[in-house]
């Protein structure tokens, strides 16, 4: 009987504006032999992310595409597009990439483009997460990893971590907490998808073959999750 064959890992290019943490997380899972894939590339909006560093420590291709070259945003994104598809990724992550992408970028990449987001979606889309989380008076909060759809933060969401808002917590104090659970998060759902367990179909997620009906949670002990 023939031997089963080793998933070959999933190659990832990841697109990133600054610091860069989300990165060193699947970086790090990578090097632990935690996650079935490998960095091909890390293309940041500014020349100057720190995070970059990460990526240039492990000898990964990084570039960099500046906006102020492309003052259409459409020229921006074909030009992204084109160094993406150089690297003939299985899957682009966006973490922490804060552009709006054009509908024809997202279209070119769907069912491949993920995003992490610092709330649980639907809630609070947009920028400034946490501090519209506690000023709204939310007692959860949390993070969201969702296939990008044209609708921004709107994409169908895959999983949640949900973080408790304690009652003396500031923006700062949520947000690192948040953080923390970001970095697993984004690590488990490239883990799902690498391993063919999560898709997309266009309409919907997919999860070992089954329609969604709500995001999983990871570290929430569901079963169904394989946890
Ligand atoms: C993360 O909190 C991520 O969820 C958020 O930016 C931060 C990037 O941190 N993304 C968005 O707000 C996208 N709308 P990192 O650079 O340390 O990974």
């Amino acid at each position: 009987m023939a031997e089963p064959q080793a998933l070959a890992p999933l190659s990832l290019v990841v697109l990133i504006s600054g610091r860069g943490s989300n990165l060193k997380a699947i970086l790090e899972a990578i090097d632990r032999g935690e996650l079935p894939a490998r960095v091909s590339a890390v293309i940041s909006s500014n020349a100057g992310a720190p995070g970059l560093e990460h990526a240039r420590r492990r000898h990964i291709d990084t570039l960099a595409l500046d906006a102020a070259d492309y003052p259409q945003r459409e020229d921006y994104d074909r030009a992204l597009q084109g160094l993406i598809d150089r690297f003939e990724p299985g899957l682009v992550v966006l973490a922490g990439f804060m552009r709006i992408l054009t509908p024809g970028f997202v279209r070119h990449f769907s069912g491949r483009l993920i995003n992490i987001h610092p709330s649980l979606l639907p809630e609070f889309r947009g920028l400034d997460t946490h501090r519209r989380a506690i000023a709204a008076g939310a007692r959860l909060h949390g993070a969201s990893v969702h296939f990008v759809t044209e609708e921004l933060d709107g994409g169908p969401v895959i999983a949640q971590a949900r973080v408790p808002v304690l009652p003396d917590d500031d923006a700062r104090t949520l947000a690192a907490r948040v953080l923390a659970r970001e970095h697993q998060l984004y690590c488990q759902v490239i883990r799902w998808i690498a391993e063919g367990r999560v898709g997309y179909d266009g309409r919907q997620v997919l999860f070992d073959g089954q329609p969604l009906q709500t995001p999983l949670q990871p570290d929430a002990r569901n079963e169904d999750a394989g946890i």
